[in-house]
Formats: C-alpha cells, structure tokens, sequence
C-alpha cells in the first residue's frame, strides 16, 4: 500500500519546554539555517496527504509563531508539560476523524520526506509502528527493545535505562498509531518512571500486551532523525544541513574551496566554472552565471550575477542584478534595487542603493550612490556622493554617458549632468550640467602669501 492511499492525520508535537536549550525562545523557533525549526516540520506535513495536521503547543505560544503555519495547520494548547503521550492526547481533542495518527516531533528538522512515506507505506491497516534509527551514540535517545526474534517489546528512555544502555537502536519521536489502538490505549500511560512524565512511548508495551500489532522500522539514516533539544544539537544540525548543500552545489559542478565553509541558505542555481572562495553566504534565490567568482566572507542574497563577473572579499550584495565581466568589492555594499550592467566596476567602500549603472561605468572607491541613473562608460570619482535625502523624501541623481564626476564632488539632488559632462572635483553640485559641460561649484583656492609670520 502507498502512503497516499492511508487516511491519517497528523499531529505535531510542539509544546515541550525545552529546557535544554537554556532559552526564553521557544525551542521549535530557535533558527536553523535561517529559518524556524517549526517551519522543516511544516513543510514535510504540507507534501504529506493527510487530513487533519494539528500543531501541539504552549497557551500563548501560538502567537509567536510565523503566519506561514496558521493556514497549513490547526492549533491545539497542552496547558500543561506532562509528557509526550499527554501531548498527544490534547492533539487528538483537536481531530473529530477517527483516523489514524502520525506523530511527529516539532524538534527533528531533518527528517526526509521519502523516509516518512516509506515508512506510512510499510506499516499495514490497523497496525502501529514506530521509526528508528540505529546510531554510533545513542545517548540521549529512547532506546529500542526487541525480542531474541526481533519483534518490538518496549522503548526504555535514555533516564530509566538500565542495561538496555547498551542498545543502539533508537526512536526518531515519529509513530503511527493506529486509529482504535491509540483511542483504547493511551488513557492508560501511567507516570512510573524517573521524569514523573507521561511517555508516549510506554503505548508501545501497553499496546502489545492488549493484541494489538506494533512494528519497528529501522529505515532512517543516523542524521535525518536528530532530535534538537540543546543548542549543541542545533549546531550539529547546522553543519549536516551545511554539508548538504555544499555537497548540491558540488554535484552542480561548482567549484568550493572549502565546502565546511560556505553556507546556502536558499535556492542557488550555478552555470559552469562557477567558484565560491572560503565563508560565502547565499541567501534566498541566488543566479550564478558562468565563470562567477565569489571571494572570501562576502553575503549574496536575492540576487543574479552575470557570467564572468568577480564578486571580491567581504561585499554584500542583496536583491539586485548584477551583468556579466563585471568587478565588484573588495568591501563593496549593493544594497536592494540596483541594476548594473555589463562591465561595470565598484571598487571599495562604494555603497549603491536602487541605481542603475550603464555598461562600462566605474565607481571605484568610497562613494555612495543612492537613487541613481548612470549611463555608459561613465567615471564616478573618489568619494563622490549623491544627496538623494532631503530629510522628508527621497529625490533622483541622473547621470549620462561617458560623463566625469570629479573626487569628492556632492550631487545635491534632484539633479542632472548630461551626457560627456564633466563635474569639478569638491563640487557641491545643486543646479543641473548640461551635455559637454564643465560644472565647478567650490569656492576659489586663494593662496596667502607669507601667511606664517602674520602672527
Ligand atoms: C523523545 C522520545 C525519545 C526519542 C526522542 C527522539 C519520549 C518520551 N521520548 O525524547 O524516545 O528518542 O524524542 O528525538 O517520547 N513535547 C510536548 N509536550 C510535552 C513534552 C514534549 O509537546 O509535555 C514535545 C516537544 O516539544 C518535542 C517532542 O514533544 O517536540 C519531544 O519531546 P522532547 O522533550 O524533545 O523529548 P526527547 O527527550 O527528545
Ligand atoms: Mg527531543
């Protein structure tokens, strides 16, 4: 039977109070590549075809979750932290089908969608099943107790374990329970055991003893099923997913110079020859042309670069388009809305902000360039600024082709220099410069003579 053909609902447990993670923030929200540990859970039950999906979680804490998950899933509040078989309990209040369950935990991110549904598919109508894993290390972990013919018995968590410490199969937190099993059993979990909690794994013996059939499925690889419940776990999860996806962009064909050290958080297409030096960042959708290079400690987000281009160390660039064969940084900063063409460069300490830079033109060191147009093959000088801010509203710099913005000039805006304009250095420009135009707006040098014996 396929996972698609069984009717369940899912229920994802989300209320524990995490204390290992020593936080005021829920543990579900605590950040794992940049997005909400909650959100991984999510987005595997939205590809699942289940009826009912409802999120266990504090009284409150509803709240401080992202809007995303309020369409995908109904709330249920555990009021108080009993366990996870109470947990389950309040989730099940919240489902009016007499379906089947699957439980998942709100604390295993990295869990694959096809070992979820291989693991649905395997289980047969009106059985149980739990899935585990077999680990290096299980510390920490409910162990799995099976019979000399390998049939499941029970699972001892990690505090009441005794000899079965020595066993190396453990629970990844997901079951299915059937239907009329969990309803007639899982009233009946009782809280002997060292946390004084309510296990929801105690329905396993509970379960068997009363007939019912309850299987353990040992498909899930050491790292999909790792449960975060300190930050020492989060970190770990960071540098699987880390390998991941430097191991994606390497099947790509892109070239990694150290792939420990390069961090995709988001969707990264890559042409050919593409290299990423130590500490890049990708953010979001990134386009990498062919032939791209991306120095050292520099973060691209939401953004396309052209073929050829040289993106060098410690520059940031977000939501902007960047053409092909152009040199960008060291340390230079694209912020949101800039277009630049083919063949530009931006050198160091130039800041540029919804502006558009024609093919060719340069601006190569401490400028900043705020709601700009530049033509072709235009020179930006040394620390020329444009005044885009009057202090209430925002107002347009144009610049034409094959134009000269001297060093240090200021370009109060709104304002125009035409096309081969030119722009005397320290210029504090207010009025437009025509086409073939020298604007010098500065007072005259005035040199004193024999200034020092004045007195
Ligand atoms: C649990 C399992 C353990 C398994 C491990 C896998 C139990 C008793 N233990 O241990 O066998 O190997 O997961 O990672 O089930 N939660 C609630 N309400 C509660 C308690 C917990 O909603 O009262 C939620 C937590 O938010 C979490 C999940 O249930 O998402 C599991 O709880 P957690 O405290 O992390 O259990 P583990 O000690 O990891
Ligand atoms: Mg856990």
């Amino acid at each position: 039977m396929s996972s698609k053909d069984k009717t369940y609902s899912v229920i994802i447990l989300a209320a524990g109070k995490g204390t290992r993670m020593c936080s005021n923030i829920p543990k579900v929200l605590h950040a794992l590549n940049h997005r909400p540990l909650i959100d991984y859970c999510i987005n595997l039950t939205s590809s699942l075809s289940a009826q009912a999906k409802v999120l266990v979680v504090q009284p409150e804490h509803d709240l401080l979750f992202p809007a995303f998950i309020h369409d995908e899933v109904s709330y249920a509040t555990q009021d108080q932290q009993l366990g996870t078989a109470h947990a389950v309990r309040c989730g099940l209040e919240a489902i009016d089908d007499y379906h089947d369950v699957l439980i998942l935990c709100g604390d295993m991110p990295l869990l694959k969608l096809e070992t979820l549904e291989r693991f649905v598919a395997l289980i047969d109508k009106g059985s149980s099943a739990v899935l585990t894993s077999t680990f290096k290390n299980p510390f920490g972990y409910g162990r799995v107790v099976r019979d000399t013919k390998d049939n499941l018995l029970r699972i001892v968590e990690e505090k009441d374990a005794k000899e079965e410490k020595t066993i190396n199969e453990v629970n990844s937190g997901v079951m299915y329970l059937a239907a009329q099993m969990v309803r007639e059993t899982i009233h009946k979990i009782q809280t002997n055991n060292v946390q004084k909690e309510q296990y929801l794994t105690d329905i396993i013996e509970i379960a068997i003893q009363e007939g019912h059939n309850f299987l353990a499925i040992n498909i899930a690889d050491e790292d999909e099923v790792l449960g975060i419940n300190s930050k020492r776990d989060l970190a770990m999860a960071e540098s699987i997913l880390r390998k991941r996806n430097a191991e994606a962009l390497l099947d790509q064909g892109v070239t990694l110079i150290d792939p420990g050290r390069v961090d995709v958080r988001g969707k990264v297409t890559a042409g050919k020859d593409v290299t990423l030096d130590i500490g890049v960042i990708l953010e979001g959708n990134v386009e990498l042309g062919d032939n791209v290079y991306i120095g050292p400690y520099s973060l691209i987000k939401d953004t396309s670069i052209g073929a050829g281009t040289k993106i060098l160390s410690h520059s940031v660039i977000e939501a902007s388009v960047i053409g092909s064969h152009c040199s960008i940084g060291p340390f230079a900063r694209i912020r949101p809305g800039a277009e630049l063409e083919d063949a530009v460069k931006v050198g160091n300490f130039v800041e540029i902000k919804k502006t558009k830079i024609g093919k060719g033109s340069k601006a190569n060191h401490f400028s900043y360039l705020g709601d700009t147009q530049i033509g072709e093959h235009t020179n930006i000088g040394a620390g020329a600024i444009t005044c885009n801010y009057d202090g209430k509203s925002k107002h347009k710099t144009i610049i034409g082709n094959n134009s000269f913005v001297g060093t240090n000039a200021s370009l109060v805006a709104p304002v125009e220099i035409g096309d081969n304009a030119f722009v005397a250095a320290g210029s504090v420009i207010t009025e437009n410069v025509p086409s073939d135009s020298l604007g010098i707006a500065r007072a005259k040098q005035e040199n004193k003579k024999d200034w020092d014996k004045k007195g």
